[in-house]
Protein backbone atom coordinates (compact mmCIF):
# COMPACT_ATOMS: atom_id res chain seq x y z
CA UNK A 1 0.00 0.00 0.00
CA UNK A 2 1.11 3.63 0.54
CA UNK A 3 5.22 4.16 0.93
CA UNK A 4 7.44 6.71 2.54
CA UNK A 5 10.73 7.89 1.43
CA UNK A 6 12.36 11.06 3.20
CA UNK A 7 16.10 12.12 2.98
CA UNK A 8 18.35 14.62 4.63
CA UNK A 9 21.24 14.75 2.59
CA UNK A 10 24.74 16.99 2.59
CA UNK A 11 24.96 16.22 -1.18
CA UNK A 12 22.32 18.17 -3.31
CA UNK A 13 21.30 14.85 -5.24
CA UNK A 14 18.41 14.45 -3.23
CA UNK A 15 15.74 14.55 -6.03
CA UNK A 16 17.63 11.49 -7.34
CA UNK A 17 17.69 9.36 -4.32
CA UNK A 18 14.37 9.78 -3.79
CA UNK A 19 13.25 9.26 -7.25
CA UNK A 20 15.52 5.88 -7.10
CA UNK A 21 14.16 5.34 -3.41
CA UNK A 22 10.21 5.79 -4.22
CA UNK A 23 10.62 3.33 -7.12
CA UNK A 24 11.74 1.00 -5.15
CA UNK A 25 8.58 0.82 -3.45
CA UNK A 26 6.07 0.90 -6.29
CA UNK A 27 5.93 -3.01 -5.61
CA UNK A 28 4.00 -1.98 -2.34
CA UNK A 29 0.90 -1.13 -4.82
CA UNK A 30 0.15 3.01 -5.65
CA UNK A 31 -1.75 4.82 -7.85
CA UNK A 32 -0.43 7.93 -7.65
CA UNK A 33 2.43 9.68 -6.48
CA UNK A 34 4.29 13.06 -5.13
CA UNK A 35 7.10 14.65 -3.69
CA UNK A 36 7.94 18.45 -1.72
CA UNK A 37 11.43 19.03 -1.34
CA UNK A 38 13.13 22.17 -0.80
CA UNK A 39 14.51 24.13 -3.65
CA UNK A 40 15.99 27.72 -3.29
CA UNK A 41 14.86 27.59 0.62
CA UNK A 42 10.82 26.97 -0.77
CA UNK A 43 8.98 24.09 -1.14
CA UNK A 44 8.15 22.63 -4.75
CA UNK A 45 5.38 19.82 -4.60
CA UNK A 46 4.83 17.68 -7.48
CA UNK A 47 1.94 15.52 -7.18
CA UNK A 48 0.79 12.87 -10.32
CA UNK A 49 -1.40 10.56 -10.96
CA UNK A 50 0.14 6.99 -12.07
CA UNK A 51 3.61 5.49 -11.24
CA UNK A 52 6.47 7.22 -9.94
CA UNK A 53 8.33 6.87 -12.63
CA UNK A 54 6.32 9.24 -14.40
CA UNK A 55 5.98 11.53 -11.46
CA UNK A 56 10.05 11.91 -11.82
CA UNK A 57 10.20 11.84 -15.69
CA UNK A 58 8.33 15.45 -15.92
CA UNK A 59 11.12 16.63 -13.09
CA UNK A 60 14.74 17.94 -13.64
CA UNK A 61 16.72 15.75 -11.50
CA UNK A 62 19.61 18.03 -11.76
CA UNK A 63 17.44 20.61 -9.35
CA UNK A 64 20.21 20.88 -6.66
CA UNK A 65 18.25 20.13 -3.39
CA UNK A 66 18.55 18.29 0.00
CA UNK A 67 15.99 17.90 1.72
CA UNK A 68 12.79 15.86 0.13
CA UNK A 69 9.88 13.48 1.50
CA UNK A 70 8.40 11.40 -1.18
CA UNK A 71 5.01 8.98 -1.26
CA UNK A 72 2.77 6.54 -3.03
CA UNK A 73 -0.46 6.41 -2.04
CA UNK A 74 -2.75 3.52 -2.66
CA UNK A 75 -6.35 5.35 -2.35
CA UNK A 76 -8.60 4.16 0.76
CA UNK A 77 -10.40 8.11 1.03
CA UNK A 78 -10.56 10.13 -1.83
CA UNK A 79 -10.63 8.80 -5.48
CA UNK A 80 -6.53 8.69 -6.33
CA UNK A 81 -6.19 12.28 -8.12
CA UNK A 82 -4.04 14.59 -8.24
CA UNK A 83 -5.70 16.56 -5.51
CA UNK A 84 -5.85 13.48 -3.30
CA UNK A 85 -1.94 12.18 -3.86
CA UNK A 86 0.14 13.22 -1.43
CA UNK A 87 2.08 15.52 0.25
CA UNK A 88 -0.31 17.54 1.97
CA UNK A 89 0.48 21.27 2.04
CA UNK A 90 -1.20 23.01 5.29
CA UNK A 91 -3.55 25.79 4.08
CA UNK A 92 -0.87 28.51 4.87
CA UNK A 93 1.92 26.42 3.43
CA UNK A 94 3.80 26.17 6.66
CA UNK A 95 3.63 22.15 6.78
CA UNK A 96 4.15 19.32 4.06
CA UNK A 97 2.93 15.69 5.01
CA UNK A 98 2.79 12.35 3.54
CA UNK A 99 1.02 9.60 5.71
CA UNK A 100 0.35 5.93 5.76
CA UNK A 101 -2.35 4.87 7.60
CA UNK A 102 -5.59 6.06 8.08
CA UNK A 103 -7.19 8.44 10.74
CA UNK A 104 -10.52 7.66 12.08
CA UNK A 105 -11.50 10.76 13.59
CA UNK A 106 -10.82 13.21 10.64
CA UNK A 107 -14.41 14.52 9.60
CA UNK A 108 -14.40 15.18 13.51
CA UNK A 109 -11.54 17.05 13.78
CA UNK A 110 -12.53 18.89 10.55
CA UNK A 111 -15.96 20.25 12.05
CA UNK A 112 -14.07 21.30 15.43
CA UNK A 113 -10.29 22.36 15.88
CA UNK A 114 -9.92 22.79 11.97
CA UNK A 115 -13.46 24.23 10.85
CA UNK A 116 -11.95 27.02 9.53
CA UNK A 117 -9.94 25.38 7.24
CA UNK A 118 -10.33 25.32 3.41
CA UNK A 119 -10.09 21.56 2.74
CA UNK A 120 -8.68 20.97 -0.86
CA UNK A 121 -8.97 16.86 -0.96
CA UNK A 122 -11.21 14.33 -0.05
CA UNK A 123 -8.46 12.40 2.01
CA UNK A 124 -8.07 11.95 6.14
CA UNK A 125 -4.64 12.72 5.75
CA UNK A 126 -5.16 16.51 5.21
CA UNK A 127 -6.05 17.25 8.64
CA UNK A 128 -2.33 16.52 9.88
CA UNK A 129 -0.35 19.35 7.78
CA UNK A 130 -3.11 21.38 9.06
CA UNK A 131 -3.29 20.18 12.37
CA UNK A 132 0.57 21.02 12.79
CA UNK A 133 0.05 24.60 11.69
CA UNK A 134 -2.73 24.77 14.20
CA UNK A 135 -0.74 23.75 16.91
CA UNK A 136 3.05 25.65 15.86
CA UNK A 137 3.67 28.50 17.21
CA UNK A 138 7.88 28.19 16.63
CA UNK A 139 8.48 24.82 17.94
CA UNK A 140 7.61 21.57 15.62
CA UNK A 141 8.18 19.45 18.14
CA UNK A 142 5.60 20.16 20.64
CA UNK A 143 3.28 20.99 18.07
CA UNK A 144 3.38 17.00 16.84
CA UNK A 145 3.30 16.45 20.17
CA UNK A 146 -0.24 17.78 20.59
CA UNK A 147 -1.10 16.50 16.81
CA UNK A 148 -0.71 12.63 18.31
CA UNK A 149 -2.80 13.74 21.39
CA UNK A 150 -5.58 14.23 18.80
CA UNK A 151 -5.36 12.16 15.93
CA UNK A 152 -7.27 8.77 16.38
CA UNK A 153 -6.63 5.77 14.21
CA UNK A 154 -2.62 4.54 12.62
CA UNK A 155 0.02 6.56 11.39
CA UNK A 156 3.79 6.70 9.95
CA UNK A 157 4.34 10.49 9.10
CA UNK A 158 7.23 12.70 7.23
CA UNK A 159 6.88 15.91 8.04
CA UNK A 160 8.46 18.73 6.44
CA UNK A 161 8.22 22.36 7.78
CA UNK A 162 9.20 25.59 6.14
CA UNK A 163 10.78 26.87 9.26
CA UNK A 164 13.25 24.02 9.38
CA UNK A 165 15.31 23.43 6.09
CA UNK A 166 17.80 20.84 7.56
CA UNK A 167 15.04 18.08 9.12
CA UNK A 168 12.41 15.92 8.33
CA UNK A 169 10.30 15.40 11.27
CA UNK A 170 8.34 11.92 11.47
CA UNK A 171 6.01 10.07 13.96
CA UNK A 172 4.21 6.65 14.27
CA UNK A 173 1.59 4.67 15.62
CA UNK A 174 0.75 1.17 14.36
CA UNK A 175 2.43 1.65 10.93
CA UNK A 176 6.24 0.95 9.84
CA UNK A 177 8.58 3.48 9.80
CA UNK A 178 12.28 3.34 9.37
CA UNK A 179 15.60 5.67 9.57
CA UNK A 180 18.32 4.49 7.26
CA UNK A 181 22.11 5.85 8.52
CA UNK A 182 24.73 7.09 5.61
CA UNK A 183 27.57 9.35 6.24
CA UNK A 184 26.21 12.28 5.89
CA UNK A 185 22.75 11.23 5.32
CA UNK A 186 19.69 9.91 6.66
CA UNK A 187 16.93 7.97 5.35
CA UNK A 188 13.03 7.50 6.83
CA UNK A 189 10.93 5.26 4.92
CA UNK A 190 8.20 2.62 5.41
CA UNK A 191 10.45 -0.52 4.80
CA UNK A 192 14.18 -1.29 3.81
CA UNK A 193 14.24 -1.45 0.26
CA UNK A 194 13.82 2.70 -0.45
CA UNK A 195 17.31 3.18 1.03
CA UNK A 196 19.99 3.75 -1.07
CA UNK A 197 22.58 0.90 -1.15
CA UNK A 198 25.20 2.93 0.47
CA UNK A 199 23.24 2.68 3.65
CA UNK A 200 24.82 -0.20 5.94
CA UNK A 201 23.23 0.02 8.87
CA UNK A 202 19.12 0.81 9.78
CA UNK A 203 17.21 1.53 12.71
CA UNK A 204 13.49 0.73 13.71
CA UNK A 205 11.47 3.43 14.83
CA UNK A 206 9.19 2.63 18.13
CA UNK A 207 5.47 2.33 18.18
CA UNK A 208 4.04 5.70 19.52
CA UNK A 209 7.18 7.68 18.96
CA UNK A 210 8.08 11.21 16.97
CA UNK A 211 11.06 13.04 16.78
CA UNK A 212 13.36 14.48 13.69
CA UNK A 213 16.11 13.20 11.00
CA UNK A 214 19.19 15.83 10.11
CA UNK A 215 21.96 14.80 7.96
CA UNK A 216 24.47 13.58 10.56
CA UNK A 217 21.77 12.55 13.54
CA UNK A 218 18.08 11.52 14.56
CA UNK A 219 16.43 12.27 17.35
CA UNK A 220 13.62 10.18 18.94
CA UNK A 221 10.79 10.35 21.74
CA UNK A 222 8.31 8.20 23.11
CA UNK A 223 4.67 9.84 23.34
CA UNK A 224 5.42 10.46 27.36
CA UNK A 225 7.89 13.15 25.47
CA UNK A 226 11.20 10.72 26.69
CA UNK A 227 14.09 10.70 24.83
CA UNK A 228 14.59 7.25 23.48
CA UNK A 229 17.44 5.41 22.29
CA UNK A 230 17.26 2.55 19.32
CA UNK A 231 19.51 -0.01 18.64
CA UNK A 232 21.30 0.37 15.19
CA UNK A 233 21.02 -2.66 12.83
CA UNK A 234 23.18 -3.49 10.36
CA UNK A 235 21.22 -4.17 6.31
CA UNK A 236 22.64 -7.78 6.42
CA UNK A 237 20.75 -8.66 3.19
CA UNK A 238 21.36 -6.60 0.93
CA UNK A 239 19.04 -8.51 -1.33
CA UNK A 240 16.21 -6.17 -1.35
CA UNK A 241 18.19 -4.20 -3.86
CA UNK A 242 18.16 -7.12 -6.22
CA UNK A 243 17.33 -6.33 -10.04
CA UNK A 244 14.67 -8.32 -12.60
CA UNK A 245 17.72 -9.55 -14.18
CA UNK A 246 16.84 -11.97 -17.37
CA UNK A 247 13.68 -11.80 -16.44
CA UNK A 248 10.17 -10.17 -17.80
CA UNK A 249 9.18 -9.45 -14.73
CA UNK A 250 9.70 -9.75 -11.00
CA UNK A 251 7.15 -12.58 -10.60
CA UNK A 252 8.17 -14.63 -12.74
CA UNK A 253 11.76 -14.37 -11.34
CA UNK A 254 10.20 -15.10 -7.97
CA UNK A 255 8.89 -18.45 -9.15
CA UNK A 256 12.29 -19.57 -10.17
CA UNK A 257 13.82 -18.49 -7.27
CA UNK A 258 11.48 -21.18 -5.24
CA UNK A 259 14.28 -24.10 -5.76
CA UNK A 260 16.94 -22.31 -3.70
CA UNK A 261 14.24 -20.49 -1.24
CA UNK A 262 13.02 -24.14 -0.34
CA UNK A 263 16.79 -24.96 0.00
CA UNK A 264 17.96 -21.95 1.80
CA UNK A 265 14.57 -22.36 4.26
CA UNK A 266 16.09 -25.89 5.14
CA UNK A 267 20.14 -24.86 5.28
CA UNK A 268 18.65 -22.16 7.84
CA UNK A 269 16.52 -25.00 9.89
CA UNK A 270 19.45 -27.48 10.01
CA UNK A 271 22.25 -24.69 11.04
CA UNK A 272 19.47 -23.35 14.20
CA UNK A 273 16.48 -25.17 14.36
CA UNK A 274 14.16 -22.13 14.72
CA UNK A 275 16.15 -20.42 17.28
CA UNK A 276 13.89 -19.46 20.11
CA UNK A 277 14.80 -17.25 23.03
CA UNK A 278 12.83 -19.77 25.13
CA UNK A 279 14.02 -22.90 24.52
CA UNK A 280 10.85 -24.52 26.09
CA UNK A 281 8.32 -22.39 24.23
CA UNK A 282 6.62 -25.48 22.93
CA UNK A 283 5.91 -27.15 26.05
CA UNK A 284 2.17 -28.02 26.99
CA UNK A 285 1.10 -26.74 23.59
CA UNK A 286 -2.67 -28.44 23.52
CA UNK A 287 -4.29 -26.28 20.95
CA UNK A 288 -2.95 -24.43 17.95
CA UNK A 289 -4.73 -21.70 15.74
CA UNK A 290 -3.31 -20.34 12.57
CA UNK A 291 -4.21 -16.45 11.44
CA UNK A 292 -3.44 -15.08 8.26
CA UNK A 293 -4.67 -13.09 4.94
CA UNK A 294 -4.77 -13.97 1.24
CA UNK A 295 -2.35 -16.65 0.39
CA UNK A 296 -0.79 -16.90 3.92
CA UNK A 297 -4.27 -17.71 4.89
CA UNK A 298 -3.64 -20.66 2.07
CA UNK A 299 -0.62 -21.91 3.57
CA UNK A 300 -1.85 -22.16 7.52
CA UNK A 301 -4.63 -24.29 5.84
CA UNK A 302 -1.37 -26.84 5.36
CA UNK A 303 -0.40 -25.95 8.92
CA UNK A 304 -3.66 -26.95 10.31
CA UNK A 305 -4.24 -29.79 8.34
CA UNK A 306 -0.65 -31.25 9.39
CA UNK A 307 -0.80 -30.27 13.10
CA UNK A 308 -3.98 -32.21 13.10
CA UNK A 309 -2.46 -35.32 11.37
CA UNK A 310 -0.27 -35.35 14.66
CA UNK A 311 -3.51 -35.03 17.17
CA UNK A 312 -2.73 -31.55 18.22
CA UNK A 313 -6.23 -29.86 17.47
CA UNK A 314 -5.61 -27.13 15.58
CA UNK A 315 -7.59 -24.44 13.42
CA UNK A 316 -6.54 -21.93 10.54
CA UNK A 317 -8.30 -18.94 10.45
CA UNK A 318 -8.59 -15.48 8.05
CA UNK A 319 -7.61 -12.71 10.06
CA UNK A 320 -10.24 -10.44 9.60
CA UNK A 321 -12.87 -12.82 10.38
CA UNK A 322 -10.87 -13.64 14.14
CA UNK A 323 -10.87 -9.93 15.32
CA UNK A 324 -14.61 -9.25 14.66
CA UNK A 325 -16.25 -12.35 16.63
CA UNK A 326 -15.72 -13.73 20.25
CA UNK A 327 -13.24 -16.21 19.58
CA UNK A 328 -12.53 -18.74 22.17
CA UNK A 329 -8.67 -20.25 22.82
CA UNK A 330 -8.16 -22.84 25.05
CA UNK A 331 -5.74 -22.60 27.88
CA UNK A 332 -2.24 -23.45 26.56
CA UNK A 333 -3.37 -22.32 22.97
CA UNK A 334 -0.32 -21.32 20.27
CA UNK A 335 -1.72 -18.69 18.16
CA UNK A 336 0.71 -18.60 14.94
CA UNK A 337 0.52 -15.69 12.79
CA UNK A 338 1.09 -15.98 9.17
CA UNK A 339 2.55 -13.08 6.93
CA UNK A 340 4.96 -12.33 3.91
CA UNK A 341 5.40 -8.82 4.65
CA UNK A 342 4.88 -9.26 8.85
CA UNK A 343 2.97 -5.70 8.27
CA UNK A 344 -0.86 -6.71 7.61
CA UNK A 345 -3.37 -4.58 9.24
CA UNK A 346 -5.75 -7.55 9.57
CA UNK A 347 -3.22 -10.41 10.95
CA UNK A 348 -1.93 -7.32 13.41
CA UNK A 349 -5.09 -6.65 14.90
CA UNK A 350 -5.39 -10.71 14.97
CA UNK A 351 -2.46 -11.01 17.33
CA UNK A 352 -3.42 -8.39 19.72
CA UNK A 353 -6.81 -10.20 20.19
CA UNK A 354 -5.02 -13.48 20.94
CA UNK A 355 -2.96 -12.11 23.07
CA UNK A 356 -5.66 -10.60 25.13
CA UNK A 357 -6.94 -14.32 24.92
CA UNK A 358 -3.62 -15.61 26.92
CA UNK A 359 -2.34 -17.30 23.76
CA UNK A 360 1.36 -17.90 23.43
CA UNK A 361 2.33 -15.76 19.98
CA UNK A 362 4.48 -17.21 17.13
CA UNK A 363 4.93 -15.01 14.06
CA UNK A 364 5.74 -16.38 10.51
CA UNK A 365 7.47 -13.63 8.77
CA UNK A 366 9.41 -12.99 5.52
CA UNK A 367 10.75 -9.66 7.29
CA UNK A 368 13.07 -9.43 9.89
CA UNK A 369 12.08 -6.55 12.51
CA UNK A 370 8.30 -6.13 10.58
CA UNK A 371 5.46 -5.63 12.87
CA UNK A 372 4.89 -9.08 13.24
CA UNK A 373 7.92 -9.79 14.23
CA UNK A 374 7.95 -7.41 17.06
CA UNK A 375 4.42 -8.06 18.36
CA UNK A 376 4.96 -12.01 18.72
CA UNK A 377 6.61 -13.93 21.30
CA UNK A 378 8.78 -15.44 18.89
CA UNK A 379 9.64 -15.52 15.27
CA UNK A 380 10.23 -17.85 12.02
CA UNK A 381 11.52 -16.06 9.30
CA UNK A 382 11.24 -17.32 5.33
CA UNK A 383 14.35 -17.16 3.78
CA UNK A 384 12.65 -15.92 0.91
CA UNK A 385 14.35 -12.73 0.12
CA UNK A 386 12.32 -9.77 -1.09
CA UNK A 387 9.09 -10.74 -2.65
CA UNK A 388 8.40 -7.71 -5.25
CA UNK A 389 5.68 -8.99 -7.51
CA UNK A 390 1.92 -8.13 -5.45
CA UNK A 391 0.93 -11.91 -5.96
CA UNK A 392 2.82 -13.81 -3.76
CA UNK A 393 4.81 -16.97 -4.89
CA UNK A 394 7.88 -18.01 -3.62
CA UNK A 395 6.91 -17.00 -0.03
CA UNK A 396 3.46 -19.30 -0.17
CA UNK A 397 6.27 -21.92 -0.99
CA UNK A 398 8.94 -21.35 1.87
CA UNK A 399 5.26 -20.92 4.12
CA UNK A 400 4.64 -24.34 3.64
CA UNK A 401 7.59 -26.11 4.19
CA UNK A 402 8.25 -23.92 7.06
CA UNK A 403 4.96 -25.61 8.26
CA UNK A 404 6.44 -29.27 7.86
CA UNK A 405 9.33 -28.54 9.38
CA UNK A 406 7.43 -27.15 12.21
CA UNK A 407 5.71 -30.00 12.22
CA UNK A 408 8.49 -32.37 12.52
CA UNK A 409 9.34 -30.81 15.54
CA UNK A 410 6.13 -30.80 17.41
CA UNK A 411 5.91 -34.44 16.45
CA UNK A 412 5.98 -36.97 19.25
CA UNK A 413 8.64 -38.83 19.56
CA UNK A 414 10.25 -36.67 17.25
CA UNK A 415 10.65 -38.22 13.72
CA UNK A 416 14.00 -39.11 12.81
CA UNK A 417 15.30 -35.51 11.67
CA UNK A 418 18.23 -35.99 9.18
CA UNK A 419 16.41 -38.63 7.68
CA UNK A 420 13.18 -36.46 7.41
CA UNK A 421 15.47 -33.41 6.37
CA UNK A 422 17.38 -35.85 4.10
CA UNK A 423 14.37 -37.18 1.97
CA UNK A 424 13.15 -33.38 1.36
CA UNK A 425 16.01 -32.19 0.23
CA UNK A 426 16.40 -34.96 -2.33
CA UNK A 427 13.00 -34.25 -3.23
CA UNK A 428 13.76 -30.45 -3.68
CA UNK A 429 16.57 -31.22 -5.97
CA UNK A 430 14.42 -33.09 -8.60
CA UNK A 431 12.26 -29.67 -9.08
CA UNK A 432 13.09 -28.01 -12.52
CA UNK A 433 10.89 -24.79 -12.72
CA UNK A 434 12.09 -24.54 -16.54
CA UNK A 435 10.45 -27.40 -17.49
CA UNK A 436 7.22 -26.97 -15.63
CA UNK A 437 7.15 -23.58 -17.20
CA UNK A 438 7.13 -25.37 -20.84
CA UNK A 439 4.71 -27.64 -19.77
CA UNK A 440 2.27 -25.40 -19.07
CA UNK A 441 2.39 -23.21 -22.08
CA UNK A 442 -0.24 -25.34 -23.95
CA UNK A 443 -3.02 -24.36 -21.80
CA UNK A 444 -2.82 -20.52 -21.64
CA UNK A 445 -4.98 -20.18 -24.48
CA UNK A 446 -7.76 -22.56 -22.87
CA UNK A 447 -7.56 -20.64 -19.54
CA UNK A 448 -7.28 -16.77 -21.50
CA UNK A 449 -10.51 -17.38 -23.74
CA UNK A 450 -12.57 -19.03 -20.44
CA UNK A 451 -15.13 -16.97 -18.79
CA UNK A 452 -15.21 -19.47 -15.64
CA UNK A 453 -12.81 -21.36 -14.57
CA UNK A 454 -12.94 -24.19 -11.40
CA UNK A 455 -9.89 -25.56 -9.54
CA UNK A 456 -10.52 -28.80 -7.77
CA UNK A 457 -8.93 -31.04 -5.87
CA UNK A 458 -9.33 -33.02 -2.06
CA UNK A 459 -7.60 -32.61 1.12
CA UNK A 460 -4.34 -31.31 0.64
CA UNK A 461 -4.86 -30.89 -3.33
CA UNK A 462 -8.41 -28.58 -2.25
CA UNK A 463 -6.02 -26.04 -0.08
CA UNK A 464 -3.98 -26.51 -3.24
CA UNK A 465 -7.01 -25.13 -5.75
CA UNK A 466 -7.55 -22.33 -3.45
CA UNK A 467 -4.30 -20.39 -3.90
CA UNK A 468 -4.38 -21.46 -7.82
CA UNK A 469 -7.83 -20.15 -8.04
CA UNK A 470 -6.50 -16.59 -5.75
CA UNK A 471 -3.30 -16.36 -8.21
CA UNK A 472 -5.74 -16.86 -11.32
CA UNK A 473 -8.05 -14.01 -10.11
CA UNK A 474 -5.07 -11.99 -8.83
CA UNK A 475 -3.29 -11.21 -12.30
CA UNK A 476 -5.61 -12.45 -14.89
CA UNK A 477 -8.44 -10.91 -13.68
CA UNK A 478 -10.56 -13.87 -15.25
CA UNK A 479 -13.74 -15.69 -12.96
CA UNK A 480 -12.06 -18.60 -11.34
CA UNK A 481 -12.57 -20.50 -7.89
CA UNK A 482 -11.39 -23.50 -5.75
CA UNK A 483 -13.94 -25.99 -4.77
CA UNK A 484 -13.20 -29.07 -2.47
CA UNK A 485 -13.89 -31.55 -5.40
CA UNK A 486 -16.32 -33.15 -3.17
CA UNK A 487 -19.06 -30.33 -2.94
CA UNK A 488 -18.69 -29.58 -6.73
CA UNK A 489 -21.65 -31.89 -6.87
CA UNK A 490 -23.80 -29.92 -4.11
CA UNK A 491 -24.79 -26.98 -6.23
CA UNK A 492 -21.60 -25.12 -8.56
CA UNK A 493 -21.93 -27.92 -11.20
CA UNK A 494 -24.59 -26.48 -12.20
CA UNK A 495 -22.58 -23.63 -13.31
CA UNK A 496 -20.72 -26.22 -15.75
CA UNK A 497 -21.49 -26.01 -19.08
CA UNK A 498 -19.92 -26.22 -22.78
CA UNK A 499 -15.98 -24.57 -22.76
CA UNK A 500 -15.72 -24.37 -18.73
CA UNK A 501 -12.30 -25.18 -17.56
CA UNK A 502 -12.06 -27.43 -15.21
CA UNK A 503 -8.54 -27.77 -13.48
CA UNK A 504 -8.23 -30.11 -11.27
CA UNK A 505 -5.51 -31.58 -8.86
CA UNK A 506 -4.80 -35.69 -8.32
CA UNK A 507 -1.80 -35.40 -6.23
CA UNK A 508 -2.84 -38.14 -3.23
CA UNK A 509 -2.94 -41.59 -4.28
CA UNK A 510 -5.90 -43.14 -2.55
CA UNK A 511 -8.07 -40.31 -3.77
CA UNK A 512 -7.54 -40.49 -7.61
CA UNK A 513 -10.57 -42.73 -8.09
CA UNK A 514 -12.44 -40.01 -5.84
CA UNK A 515 -11.30 -36.90 -7.76
CA UNK A 516 -11.90 -38.41 -11.42
CA UNK A 517 -15.49 -38.86 -10.81
CA UNK A 518 -15.69 -35.36 -10.00
CA UNK A 519 -13.81 -34.60 -13.12
CA UNK A 520 -15.80 -37.42 -15.57
CA UNK A 521 -19.28 -35.31 -14.50
CA UNK A 522 -18.02 -32.09 -15.12
CA UNK A 523 -16.69 -33.61 -18.47
CA UNK A 524 -20.13 -35.20 -19.22
CA UNK A 525 -21.20 -31.71 -19.41
CA UNK A 526 -18.88 -30.24 -21.89
CA UNK A 527 -16.24 -28.82 -19.27
CA UNK A 528 -12.61 -28.68 -21.14
CA UNK A 529 -10.59 -30.94 -18.48
CA UNK A 530 -7.08 -29.69 -16.65
CA UNK A 531 -5.23 -32.60 -14.71
CA UNK A 532 -2.34 -31.67 -12.80
CA UNK A 533 -1.06 -34.93 -11.12
CA UNK A 534 2.18 -37.14 -10.70
CA UNK A 535 1.04 -40.42 -11.72
CA UNK A 536 1.45 -40.78 -15.35
CA UNK A 537 -1.53 -42.96 -15.70
CA UNK A 538 -3.38 -44.02 -18.31
CA UNK A 539 -6.74 -43.14 -17.02
CA UNK A 540 -6.10 -39.75 -16.30
CA UNK A 541 -4.46 -38.81 -19.22
CA UNK A 542 -7.74 -40.36 -21.27
CA UNK A 543 -9.99 -37.87 -19.09
CA UNK A 544 -8.40 -34.60 -19.46
CA UNK A 545 -7.97 -32.40 -22.34
CA UNK A 546 -4.31 -31.25 -21.01
CA UNK A 547 -2.58 -33.41 -18.56
CA UNK A 548 0.49 -31.60 -16.52
CA UNK A 549 2.46 -34.09 -15.48
CA UNK A 550 3.95 -32.86 -11.67
CA UNK A 551 7.77 -33.78 -11.04
CA UNK A 552 8.02 -37.22 -8.45
CA UNK A 553 8.33 -35.48 -5.41
CA UNK A 554 7.03 -37.84 -2.78
CA UNK A 555 3.58 -37.69 -2.09
CA UNK A 556 3.69 -36.39 1.87
CA UNK A 557 5.62 -33.28 0.49
CA UNK A 558 4.10 -32.50 -2.94
CA UNK A 559 1.86 -29.26 -1.25
CA UNK A 560 5.43 -27.62 -1.27
CA UNK A 561 6.25 -27.73 -4.54
CA UNK A 562 2.17 -28.63 -6.65
CA UNK A 563 1.36 -24.90 -6.60
CA UNK A 564 4.40 -23.59 -8.77
CA UNK A 565 2.35 -25.06 -12.72
CA UNK A 566 -0.57 -22.60 -11.47
CA UNK A 567 2.13 -19.82 -10.44
CA UNK A 568 3.72 -20.02 -13.91
CA UNK A 569 0.35 -20.57 -15.85
CA UNK A 570 -1.23 -17.41 -14.03
CA UNK A 571 2.06 -15.60 -15.25
CA UNK A 572 1.43 -16.08 -18.73
CA UNK A 573 -2.10 -16.11 -18.92
CA UNK A 574 -1.56 -12.75 -17.46
CA UNK A 575 0.95 -11.96 -20.08
CA UNK A 576 -1.27 -13.21 -22.56
CA UNK A 577 -3.95 -10.63 -21.69
CA UNK A 578 -2.00 -7.96 -22.04
CA UNK A 579 -1.81 -7.36 -18.14
CA UNK A 580 1.09 -6.35 -15.60
CA UNK A 581 1.41 -9.63 -14.11
CA UNK A 582 3.74 -7.84 -11.11
CA UNK A 583 1.43 -4.93 -10.19
CA UNK A 584 -2.59 -6.29 -10.80
CA UNK A 585 -5.18 -3.48 -10.83
CA UNK A 586 -6.48 -2.74 -7.24
CA UNK A 587 -4.57 -4.87 -5.08
CA UNK A 588 -1.44 -3.72 -3.03
CA UNK A 589 1.44 -5.75 -2.11
CA UNK A 590 1.19 -5.23 2.00
CA UNK A 591 -2.30 -4.34 3.02
CA UNK A 592 -1.41 -2.21 5.84
CA UNK A 593 -4.98 -0.51 6.69
CA UNK A 594 -8.18 -2.28 7.63
C1 LIG B 1 -2.24 -8.79 0.08
C2 LIG B 1 -1.36 -9.38 -1.02
C3 LIG B 1 -1.47 -10.90 -1.00
C4 LIG B 1 -1.09 -11.42 0.37
C5 LIG B 1 -1.96 -10.79 1.47
C6 LIG B 1 -1.44 -11.12 2.86
O1 LIG B 1 -3.57 -8.98 -0.22
O2 LIG B 1 -1.75 -8.88 -2.28
O3 LIG B 1 -0.57 -11.43 -1.96
O4 LIG B 1 -1.24 -12.81 0.40
O5 LIG B 1 -1.92 -9.38 1.35
O6 LIG B 1 -0.17 -10.54 3.01
P1 LIG B 1 0.91 -10.97 4.05
O7 LIG B 1 2.06 -10.03 3.81
O8 LIG B 1 0.30 -10.78 5.41
O9 LIG B 1 1.27 -12.38 3.79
Amino acid sequence: MCGIVGIVSESKDCLKKLQEGLCALEYRGYDSAGITFFVNNKFKTIKNVGSPKELFDGLDLKVKSNVGIAHTRWATHGKPDKVNAHPHLSEKGLFSVVHNGIIENYRELKDSLLSGVNFKSQTDSEVISNLLEYFYSGDVLSAIKNVTKVLDGCYALAIMCKDDKDKIYFARKNMSLLIGINNNERYLSSDLSAFSKECDTYLTLPNNSYGFIQKNKEEIFNFNNEKVCVKVENIENKAFLTKQGKFNYFMEKEIYEIKAVLQDTILCFKENKFNFKDKEFFQNIKYIKIIACGTSYHASLVGEKLFDSLGIMSNAEIASEFIYRKPYLPENTLAIFVSQSGETADTLAAIKVAKSLGAKTLGITNVKNSAVDRECDESIYLHAGVEKAVASTKAYNAQVLTFYLLKNILQKPQNKEAEFIDVLEQNIKKLNIKTMHKNILPVVALVKNSKNIFVVGRNFDYITSLEASLKIKEITYLNCEGFAAGELKHGTLALIETNSVVIAYITEKNLIDKTLNIVAQAKSRGAKIVIISQFNLKKLVAVSDYFIKLANFSEQFMPIVSIIPIQLLAYETSLALKHNPDKPRNLAKSVTVE
